[in-house]
Formats: structure tokens, sequence, C-alpha cells
């Protein structure tokens, strides 16, 4: 008899996200907490609807435009798209206005990511051919921080980059190291692209302050670098859109000098998690080099995944393009990152209550849905068998999973597995 075709599979280990998400979601003690995957919950650990998104989904529902189940065109929903497209760079931009941007809304940020990378890939290419057509084209590189969002060098494995690290946290594994951050870009060729997040790192919470990022785009001026941006907590991470945008806006104002690639999630800031919706937006230095951009990118997706799902885009759009609705959602999504900021607080206080081994101040210093906790796998490890509770192998925890009636139980159960200070 002969052997089955999938018999020599080899047993892939579960994704280092998903796969301990699974766990949890598995795990029948009902006292369990849940400190996974990046989706924000409410102060009973429900799943969140924001309010505006609940109104939303009413007004799309009978809206006559929205009566049917066509695909969207190659660019997503229009409306979508060009609200997206002031969200990021405000409704003034001289960008949109000179039609510098080309955007298409994209499958989350995940395939925003996907298809930014494979557009920069080709286009870094064409760009190293034209600057010497003789040599043979060496590996395009791409640069990401030392610690970042798992799915991220998978990505840009996937696609064909030679992905090199730059340092972006200190020692002691929990707070920003601006300084080793900028002397690696430094020493990076004219030509790599840099993998920057534009608020709230994932999985750190660390992030440049205004005057950094004023710094690493000098150096990122005079050392020819290519930033590609994921922004996927734009509001979600200060409270405030147009604060979130600080740094994309700041690189985009050099267009023509700078080419900047940003890819935005709206899973977390609108609570959209599993309606797939995001973007990608290319600033190029001309409205002409935005067409031909335009072009690139469509065949790109259209490979991919051809057109995105129209849900998502109909509810955001409803929301950014109605004065009432868009005020709503700068409260709820200030809720959101209120909250997780009081959870900060507290859980630092209650570490430090019950006399946890460590330093807990970084947990206060760091920003958005996670903190990098510094807790090592071998007590994550005991969290998990001994008392039920999930958080990355890495010692992430995502924020929104603590609340008042297991926070306490967390600190304790931290103290147990980790120890108290002398
Ligand atoms: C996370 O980092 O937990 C989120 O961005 C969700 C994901 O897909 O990994």
């Amino acid at each position: 008899m002969t052997e089955s075709f999938f018999a020599n599979l080899p047993v892939e280990p579960p994704n280092p996200i998903l796969g301990i998400a699974n766990d949890c979601n598995n795990d029948p003690f009902t006292e369990k907490i849940n400190l996974t995957i990046g989706a924000y919950r409410d102060e009973h650990g429900k799943p969140h609807v924001l309010p505006c998104m609940a109104k939303a989904w009413e007004m799309v529902k009978v809206n006559p435009q929205y009566q049917h189940f066509e695909y969207l065109p190659q660019d997503g929903l229009p409306e979508f798209v060009e609200l997206a497209k002031q969200f990021m760079f405000g409704h003034n931009s001289p960008l949109l206005q000179n039609k510098q941007v080309y955007s298409v809304q994209t499958v989350a940020g995940t395939a925003a990511v996907r298809l930014g990378a494979e557009f920069l890939l080709k286009v870094s290419k064409i760009h190293q051919q034209h600057q010497s057509p003789s040599s043979s084209s060496s590996p395009v590189v791409i640069a990401i921080p030392n610690v970042t969002w798992q799915n991220h060098p998978s990505i840009m494995n996937a696609v064909g980059f030679s992905v090199r690290t730059y340092r972006y946290l200190a020692g002691n594994g929990v707070d920003f190291d601006f300084q080793a951050m900028i002397e690696d870009l430094r020493q990076l060729l004219p030509g790599t692209i840099i993998l920057l997040h534009a608020c709230a790192h994932n999985p750190s919470g660390c992030d440049p302050s205004p005057d950094q990022w004023r710094e690493i785009l000098s150096v990122v001026e005079d050392h020819q670098l290519v930033p590609f941006f994921d922004n996927a907590y734009q509001g979600f991470t200060s409270g405030n859109a147009e604060e979130d945008a600080f740094a994309v806006r700041l690189f985009a104002s050099k267009s023509g000098k700078v080419p900047v690639v940003i890819s935005c999630s709206f899973s977390k800031n609108f609570g959209l998690y599993g309606e797939r919706l995001g973007c990608l937006h290319v600033v190029c230095e001309t409205a002409d080099e935005a067409t031909r951009s335009a072009a690139i990118l469509r065949a790109q997706a259209r490979v991919l995944y051809s057109t995105c799902p129209s849900l998502g885009a109909r509810l955001v759009s409803t929301i950014l393009a109605n004065a009432e609705l868009k005020a709503q959602w700068e409260i709820d999504c200030r809720a959101m990152a209120d909250r997780l900021g009081s959870i900060r607080t507290t859980l630092r206080q209650k570490l430090i209550d019950y006399n946890v081994k460590g330093n807990w101040d970084h947990i206060v210093v760091q920003r958005g849905m996670f903190s990098y906790t510094g807790i090592p796998a071998n007590a994550v490890d005991r969290l998990k068998i001994e008392h039920h509770i999930y958080l990355l192998r890495d010692g992430r925890i995502s924020l929104a999973g603590l609340n008042d009636s297991n926070i306490d139980r967390f600190a304790q159960c931290c103290a147990e597995v980790l120890g108290t200070n002398a």
C-alpha cells in the first residue's frame, strides 16, 4: 500500500498568540483569566460593541445604498477609503488635495501589512535595478524592531524580504532604549525598509516621544531609509485619533524626501475585530506616482484575496461621515483607552501591595492595549497550569482581560509564581 499523501507532514507548533488564546477558550475553568489576544473586553470581561457602532449598524441596515451584497470595487468602498485617508492624514491635508496618496481598503491590518510588504518588495527591486542596472539584484532588507508583533517577521519572511532587527528594548526587556534604536538605524544601508509601530507598540507598549520621532525621521532622511508604519491603534492609544496620528503625519509631511507606506487596522479602535477592516496608504511625491502605485497594488491584492468584505467599511464610513456619530465614537474610543489606563494604575498598585518580586513602574509607562510585563516564560507556564491564567510566553498581557473581579487574583498568583521582594 502506498503511503498517504499527507503522511509526512511535520507537526507545526501552534501560533504563539492564537494558539494560547485557543487553549484559554478551551479551558472549562470558570475563573480562568484570558490575557492573550488583543481584543478589548468590558469591565465584566465581555466583548464590547461600541455604542456608536450599534447605532451605525441600525443605519446601515436601512441605508438604501447598502441593500445588496455586490463585490466592492478593487480599491474598496469608495466612501470608506476617502474617510480613512482623512482619518489618517487630516481632512485638510495637502497630500490629499494634491492626490499624492493612494489608499486601498484591506482585509484588516494583517492584509494591510502583507500587501504593503509585497508592494515595498516589488518597488525596492525596481528601484535597485534602476540605481545600478549592471549589478545583480541583492536581497531586499527590512529592519524590524527586535520585539514586535509576532506576525511581522512571519509575514516579512513569507513575502521574501531579508529580515534584520534593530534594537528596541533595554536589557531589562521592558523599557524603551531609544539610543540603541537610533544607533542601529544609523547602520542601515540606503533603501532599507524599516518597520515602525505608529503608536502603542505591540507587544511592548513603549513608544518614542514626539522629539524622539523627529530624531528618527532625521536618521531616516539622512540614511535614505523607507519607513513602513503599522498603525493598528489610532485613537485607542491616547484616546485621541489626531494625537495618535502624530508620527505618521510627521513623516508624511516629508513626502518627496521620504516615501511612506502605512498599514492601518480598524479592529481595535472601532471594535470591529471579526469584520476584518483595514486600509493601506502609500504616500508618494506626485499624483502620477500614486496612480502607478495603485495599478501595482490592485494586481497584488487581486491574487491574494481579490476584493474586500463590505460590512465593516459600511459601518465605519457611516460613523466617520456623520458628525454626531463621529463625536460618539470619540467618546467610545476614549472610554476604552481610559479603562486600560486605569487598569495599568490598579495593576501596578496590586503588584506592589502583594510585594511581587521586581519593579512594576513600566506598567504605567507603557501605553495601549498591552503590557510587556517581563514575567519569564517559566512563570507564564505556571500561571497557566496552576492558576488558569493565560498570557503570551514572552510575558505580554492584554490589559483588557483584567477587571475588578480578577485583578486581585492575578496579582496574588504573580506573587506565588514570581516570589516576593526581600
Ligand atoms: C494581537 O497582537 O493579539 C492582535 O493584534 C491580534 C492578532 O491577530 O495577533
